[in-house]
């Protein structure tokens, strides 16, 4: 009974077939969206939390979740192929798995990208205190306007991250009002961002600083931490995968994608396999010319990240330059080995290309939440579209709300373990899905097969288990609790107003398409 609610593929491909796209994006254009996506608050400022969970060992870290996300991007990439519309996991899952697992899904989602858009407006925020205003400005923001007060393990904070709350507010007002990123304007950040990380490459491999030694332990606190503990390479793996986090968003592009079958692997898994080789590179620059050991306690146990422990060593001057002790910890490294200048050009680099991130997983949000209130699932009045903007400025409005809340009371370590926590959730799912319409719907067309999926798929639905396990205790405790609001959200009102439930198979896209105008960063099909 509950698990009926099936919404038919043949209505859902029917509505991909009136927003017809053209088939304009090549595997060049793919892998830089892709990689516009991926590079942000991971690689610049958590690289700083991954040391101190792994010490050296964050390179292998690095290695096991860009290997999660590659198999998970293949699952990715068959299924977006096969049914390229709007909602990503959410509608596979309601192709496949039915109605309630897709609303699980669904509000899993909100975790992957509306929390996810919070932790990089946090790592945005110190980016900014630390280069803009204080470097370039000489202004000290006081602690009370630069950190928020929460943390779920308690973390002696301010009381309001002010920076981090403005940019959120201020990409909403954006995305409200109909701005979108081009196509050419992606190109040029993430140029920005591969020249930043190119220059920390060369100039710590080169520094007279750089020391094989300092990768010695390499695995301070072990390959495994414990479960829950959030601690060695895995622990960091499980934290440093929000470095990764949103090439999903690729697999949206699939239906404008030119012969699919080769170009949406290839965007996929390319932007993937170049990001994971940039990360551990620059992971090796940083730890061998300043050392990234944990700070441990008595017992010789890291302090958790993000704690007020950590942070209370991090206050004593033999800890001042540490790495796992800096809030923008790619510029700290390139100014403690004596290039201020370019470390403050990097931190302007972050600066600008930061909030790019925080724009597309707040787009996703909006569209994710958009088709869940076109399917019935949420109230309808959340998809009005804007009659002068032309986008949908209520859901765009209430999420950005939701996320500038978020980044102004919470770090981003934790922001991030609670945005993986649903990413890992959705990425299993959709390794299911796969799985599940290779069965059930074995002759459909794909432009893309996942090959060897019966290796694949298991290996993805286990590395995002594993990984999950490995989240410290509180971010993963957040997951259940957050689908049980959700279950109640479902019963109490959506399995009711649920179009399909109501024995409505509408086919949409039209007015869908009205307010799409482009996915950032790939097209600019604004007004087209
Ligand atoms: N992968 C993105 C980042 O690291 C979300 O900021």
């Amino acid at each position: 009974m509950l698990l009926d609610r099936i919404k038919p593929l043949d209505a859902i491909l029917a509505t991909a077939k009136k927003t017809s796209l053209k088939r304009t994006l090549g595997p060049i254009q793919l892998m830089l969206f892709g990689i516009g996506c991926i590079i942000g608050t991971g690689i610049f400022v958590l690289t700083a939390a991954g040391a101190q969970k792994a010490g050296p060992g964050l390179m292998l870290a690095f290695a096991i979740a860009g290997l999660v996300c590659i198999v998970a991007a293949l699952c990715y990439a068959e299924i977006a192929a096969m049914i390229p519309v709007a909602g990503s996991a959410y509608t596979y899952s309601y192709a496949t798995m039915g109605e309630l697992l897709a609303w699980t899904v669904g509000w899993a989602l909100i975790l992957e990208y509306a929390i996810a858009a919070s932790a990089v407006s946090v790592g945005w925020s110190g980016y900014f205190t630390g280069t803009i205003l204080n470097q370039f400005l000489g202004i000290e923001l006081p602690q009370w306007l630069a950190a928020g007060p929460l943390a779920l393990g308690g973390e002696p904070g301010g009381l309001v991250n002010l920076p981090a709350m403005a940019i959120a507010l201020l990409i909403t007002g954006l995305l409200m009002i109909g701005t979108n990123e081009s196509a050419r304007v992606n190109a040029v950040l993430v140029v920005i961002k591969v020249a930043a990380l190119t220059a920390f490459m060369a100039l710590t491999f080169t520094s007279p600083e750089f020391d094989a030694d300092r990768f010695n332990p390499f695995l301070p606190a072990g390959v495994f931490g414990g479960f829950g503990s959030g601690l060695g390479a895995v622990g960091a793996a499980a934290t440093i995968f929000f470095a990764y986090v949103g090439f999903d968003a690729v697999s949206t592009a699939a239906e404008e994608t030119r012969n699919p079958q080769r170009n949406v692997p290839i965007g996929l898994v390319g932007s993937l396999l170049f990001c994971t080789v940039f990360y551990i590179l620059v992971a090796a620059g940083a730890i061998g010319t300043i050392g990234g050991q944990p700070i441990v306690g008595p017992d010789g146990i890291p302090f958790p990240a993000g704690s007020e422990q950590l942070a209370l060593q991090c206050a004593m001057p033999q800890y001042s330059a540490a790495l796992v002790c800096s809030d923008e910890a790619l510029a700290h490294v390139l100014r403690q080995i004596g290039f201020s200048g370019i470390g403050n050009m990097l931190g302007i680099a972050a600066f600008l290309a930061l909030p790019s991130v925080i724009l597309v997983l707040l787009f996703a949000q909006t569209r994710i939440f958009f088709v869940m209130s076109r399917d019935g699932l949420l109230p309808e009045g959340l998809s009005r579209i804007h009659p002068r903007w032309n986008t949908p400025y209520v859901v765009t409005a209430i999420t950005g709300t939701i996320v500038a809340f978020a980044a102004a009371f919470f770090p981003v370590g934790q922001l991030a373990d609670i945005a993986n926590a649903g990413t890992l959730y959705a990425f299993l799912m959709v390794a299911v899905a796969v799985m599940l319409l290779r069965r059930s719907a074995p002759d459909r067309k794909r432009d893309f097969r996942v090959p060897a999926l019966w290796l694949v798929a298991p290996a993805t639905i286990l590395g995002c288990g594993f990984l999950f396990l490995n989240l410290p205790a509180e971010a993963m405790l957040v997951l259940p609790i957050w689908s049980l609001i959700g279950l109640a959200v479902y019963f109490g009102y959506s399995r009711r107003r649920s179009h399909l439930g109501r024995g409505i198979i509408e086919v949409h896209e039209p007015e869908y398409a009205e307010i799409e105008p482009g996915i950032p960063g790939v097209d600019d099909r604004k007004g087209a």
